[in-house]
């Protein structure tokens, strides 16, 4: 009688154990220790990946070709974009996401869109039918796209095997199974093994094997980091439920830098590309209202204007109140602080609300001077010129302090018809471009600010 193997896994990390322990040495998480079947000893091989006799032997860097103008595209530029140029062949990607984010809407659509290419869609969540009702609304119809519908990675296998696709889809890593384990779909030792199946595979015939990923809800991946550490590139696609926006970031990427962003829009016919995401975040208005400011920011490596909303009113109960949609709450009240101290303005009584629009979330501080004229002109009823904008961190003295690549901030207000921005004295010495058509207040303080807008 064969023995069966057992260990205790770590909830959050994935750290291995052969006995239980209360707190992990690894991550220092409490109580996340569960018992798994790892491996049961009866059946030896019967792995999902078939042996493969290829021998590899070490070989000079120098002789290795280099196969980056392998990469191709995936026919949205936006993915693209955040992949770092393109698919990389070869590539272990993770695509992790909240459910119903969209994940498996944007997947199929790559899949449908890269026409002469197989692609590979295996589905554990949908039947073939709720994925043709699927791609029916999406509009698009493609041949070369093959849907498998199974869970075990040795028949999967089998298949792929016999089809050779130049890109595999795997929805969702959670509800895989492999033979060798004998533990139930989504735990960690079966989704360690999956992945490592595919790990193996991609590496091995150069083919891109992009996997779904569930979050959990404290918004980390479902299952161990591990999986992180396995791939080469974990992409985590995220939005409000509520907003039609998503963003697609690159959190970890082998290939390409993690600091881009993809923005796209959920349509009833599927996901549309925002080519220019500023159109998008900037509400259209034709006369200015109070409480509205424009400030220039940056994510990732792309400039965008963004408009932040803000209302303030008198407090209606003793407790003023303080919300804030999009952007950090404790700096929204350190700002605050800075104005009640620099310049005057009893904010200490009133309500205080906050809102970037389009349900992004801003951590870049340059966004500051933006906050506090829209907290300014809500203050006084005031609006400011629909044609100004705003870019400074301010800082706890009040001074504004300069922020990283002015030029491409100018640059993307001038583009997009604003007439003046409202930036740090600091960061004047660095200007070397002349912008014709925008002009430029240099700034030192906060306090200043206020006579420069209303007079
Ligand atoms: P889905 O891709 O199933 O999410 P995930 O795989 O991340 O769980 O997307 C589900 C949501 O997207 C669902 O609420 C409906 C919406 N949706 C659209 O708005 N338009 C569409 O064309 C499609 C296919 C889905
Ligand atoms: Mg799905």
């Amino acid at each position: 009688m064969a023995k069966t193997k057992t260990a205790f896994f770590c909830s959050n990390c994935g750290a291995q154990s052969a006995k239980w322990i209360g707190k992990c040495p690894s991550c220092g998480e409490w109580n996340t220790y569960n018992e798994e079947v790892i491996r049961k000893e009866s059946s030896p091989g019967k792995s999902g990946v078939p042996k493969r006799s290829s021998i590899s032997a070490p070989l000079a860097l120098s002789s290795i070709e280099s196969k980056d103008e392998l990469r191709f595209s995936s026919k949205i530029t936006e993915f693209d974009r955040v992949l770092g140029g393109g698919i990389v062949p070869g590539a272990l990607v993770l695509v992790g996401g909240e459910p119903g984010i969209g994940k498996s809407t944007l997947m199929l659509q790559l899949a449908l869109q890269l026409n002469n290419i197989t692609t590979l869609y295996i589905s554990g969540e949908e039947s073939p039918v709720q994925i043709k009702m699927r791609a029916e609304r999406l509009g698009l119809r493609d041949s070369s796209c093959l849907i498998h519908t199974e869970t075990d990675t040795s028949l999967i296998f089998e298949q792929v095997d016999a089809i050779n696709p130049d890109i595999i889809i795997i929805d969702s890593i959670q509800t895989l199974t492999s033979p060798d384990i004998d533990s139930s779909a989504g735990s960690i030792s079966q989704i360690r093994e999956c992945a490592s199946e595919f790990q193996k595979y991609s590496k091995e015939t150069s083919t891109p094997v992009f996997l779904i990923g569930h979050i959990t809800k404290e918004g980390s991946l479902a299952g161990p980091k591990i999986l992180e550490h396995m791939v080469d590139t974990v992409l985590q696609f995220e939005g409000d439920h509520n907003n039609i926006y998503r963003i697609l970031r690159a959190v970890k990427n082998r290939f390409g830098s993690t600091s881009e962003l993809g923005i796209f829009e959920m349509r009833s016919s599927g996901l549309r590309e925002v080519i220019n995401p500023s159109e998008m975040l900037l509400s259209q208005r034709d006369e200015p209202y109070s409480g509205v400011a424009v400030g220039a920011i940056i994510e990732g490596v792309r400039p965008i204007m963004i408009e932040t909303q803000a209302l303030v009113s008198s407090a209606a109960y003793g407790t003023p109140q303080r919300s804030s949609t999009g952007f950090d709450l404790r700096r929204l009240n350190m700002l605050l602080a800075v104005l009640e101290k620099r310049c005057g303005f009893k904010l200490g009584i009133k309500d205080v609300f906050l809102n970037i629009t389009g349900g992004l979330k801003v951590s870049d501080p340059a966004a500051d001077l933006g906050i506090i004229c829209s907290i300014l002109s809500s203050s006084e009823d005031m609006p400011i010129s629909t044609k100004a904008c705003f870019s400074a961190e301010v800082g706890l003295t009040g001074e504004l302090r300069p922020v990283m690549r002015i030029e491409q901030r100018i640059a993307e207000a001038e583009k997009l018809g604003f007439n003046e921005i409202f930036i740090s004295k600091h960061n004047i010495k660095g200007l070397e471009k002349q912008f014709k058509s925008i002009k430029i207040h240099p700034v030192q303080k906060v306090e200043q600010i206020f006579a420069l807008l209303f007079g």
